[in-house]
């Protein structure tokens, strides 16, 4: 495992968790597999053995309990208890959510896409429970295998819920629907967590014990180089905050010049040396989301203000000759701060996209809301080869389906699941607007070794 670079673990960067869950190919798959299961006759109620495990009560563990397991040197009991655990507790959580996917109003249950992601879940429930508590290595091994799987087949499934809950919303109301969405998500956290800590410390494990059966000395030694002991699990003990989130912002930039044939600059200031204890794929998707929103905002509160040939963005930024691909210079750049407090770390991202409306500010935190309508401004739009799939455009789609941090926006779930997440391990997202002038976005993580080690998941 390459782990020297704390991006290792993440969506945008190779390991081995993540380097196949988040390809195009696996994610292609994906979409086949939900057609096909749309096209299933699985029932949604021809489940009886679900109850029995859906009614058990969760054992949570804590956050030091999982940091506890994957303290070096790892031992073969520490991973056969963690194993255990995973395989006692992942089906019942997961028979809980399909059981909530049950209760959705009948016809939300028959749309492609939700019943899509119902199958995938209910599958993952019988992949997990169907095996026997290990007893040695070779058991743990073929168990983790099918773990990894898992979670590789449940990782891109919110593009599919969202678009699927955003298509029956007449046919669900708001407080049902954020209600199952709460749910699943803060579950699909807690589940990742655990079948993901599991995974990597097998890994790690086995990385480890490579090096102590290692008879020639060189390649002991180049070997053990490569551990970073900063990684516990999935943890990242010393986790550079400026620097994911200038990899995010870069990928972003990419993301907005593919869109929009123009994008702003970033800065990065305040105390860029900071390292925290946290979960970096966490961080990371919080950063993709809060930046999608602050590049979008840059861009075409630019466009509109030019348009209109008014407001001080327009009279600030351009010389009258129009925006054009490379343009970045004349749009404000995102700023990014970060700052550290006791034992958390507060960063905030900075645009002067033009602000927010009351009407829209009181709604952001609502799943699905999105006040994306199509692709008026995008790049995209102007290409005649372009198609569009509802309402979303073609370039969008593709990175959907790429599951590389999901569209630029039109989802409505980047600010709702950005809270969730940042809420899990204690900490809280704030956005202040300033109409007419652009948003504040203050994202505040307590570090998960000191503060919330008692948490449970
Ligand atoms: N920085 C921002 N500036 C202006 N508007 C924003 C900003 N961040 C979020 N919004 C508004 O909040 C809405 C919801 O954001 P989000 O949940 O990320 O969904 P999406 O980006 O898919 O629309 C956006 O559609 C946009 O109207
Ligand atoms: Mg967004």
């Amino acid at each position: 495992m390459n782990s020297s670079f704390f991006f290792g673990k993440n969506l945008l960067f190779k390991t081995s968790i993540t380097k196949s869950t988040f390809s195009l190919e696996n994610n292609n798959l994906l979409t086949k597999q939900i057609r096909n299961y749309s096209k299933g006759k699985i029932s949604f109620y021809d489940t009886a053995l679900l109850s029995k495990y859906a009614n058990q009560h969760l054992k949570p563990v804590s956050l030091r309990q999982l940091i506890t397991y994957g303290e070096r040197p790892l031992t073969r009991e520490k991973l056969l208890d963690l194993t255990r655990f995973s395989q006692t507790e992942l089906p019942v959580r997961l028979a809980k959510r399909v059981v909530a996917f049950h209760n959705l109003p009948f016809i939300v249950g028959t749309n492609p896409h939700v019943f899509g992601v119902y199958r995938l879940y209910y599958e993952a429930f019988e992949r997990l429970r169907v095996f026997r508590l290990v007893r040695n290595l070779e058991e743990e091994k073929v168990y983790t295998k099918s773990l990894l799987q898992t979670i590789q087949i449940l990782s891109n499934v919110i593009p599919s819920i969202a678009q699927g809950i955003q298509e029956c919303t007449k046919y669900i109301g708001k407080p049902q629907k954020d209600k199952f969405l709460n749910d699943l998500i803060w579950s699909r956290i807690g589940l990742r967590v655990i079948g993901e800590q599991q995974v990597s410390l097998s890994e790690q494990f086995y990385e480890q014990e490579d090096i102590r059966n290692e008879t020639n000395l060189e390649k002991k030694k180049e070997l053990g180089s490569d551990i970073d002991s900063a990684w516990v699990g999935t943890i990242h003990t010393k986790l550079k905050v400026a620097k994911l989130f200038e990899q995010s912002s870069l990928f972003v930039q990419n993301m907005c010049e593919l869109h929009y044939g123009i994008t702003p600059e970033f800065v990065i200031d305040g105390d860029t040396d900071i390292e925290f204890s946290y979960i970096p794929s966490h961080l990371e998707y919080m950063s993709l989301e809060i930046l999608k929103n602050a590049f979008r905002a840059s861009v075409e509160w630019a466009i509109k203000s030019q348009k209109n040939g008014n407001g001080s963005v327009s009279e600030y930024m351009f010389d009258g000759s129009g925006l054009k691909f490379g343009d970045r210079n004349k749009i404000q750049p995102i700023q990014i701060t970060v700052t550290k407090g006791a034992g958390s770390v507060c960063i905030r991202i900075r645009d002067c996209g033009g602000g927010i409306q009351p009407e829209t500010l009181a709604r952001i935190f609502e799943y699905s809301f999105s006040t994306y309508h199509g692709d008026e401004n995008s790049h995209a739009a102007d290409d005649a080869n372009s198609s569009h799939h509802g309402g979303i455009s073609l370039t969008s789609n593709l990175m959907m389906q790429n599951g590389a941090g999901g569209p630029i926006a039109g989802l409505g779930f980047g600010i709702p699941m950005t809270k969730v997440y940042a809420e899990y391990f204690g900490g809280s997202l704030d956005i202040i607007s300033v109409i007419g002038h652009g948003c504040d976005v203050f994202l505040k993580l307590p570090s998960i070794d000191y503060n919330v080690g008692n948490l449970q998941i």
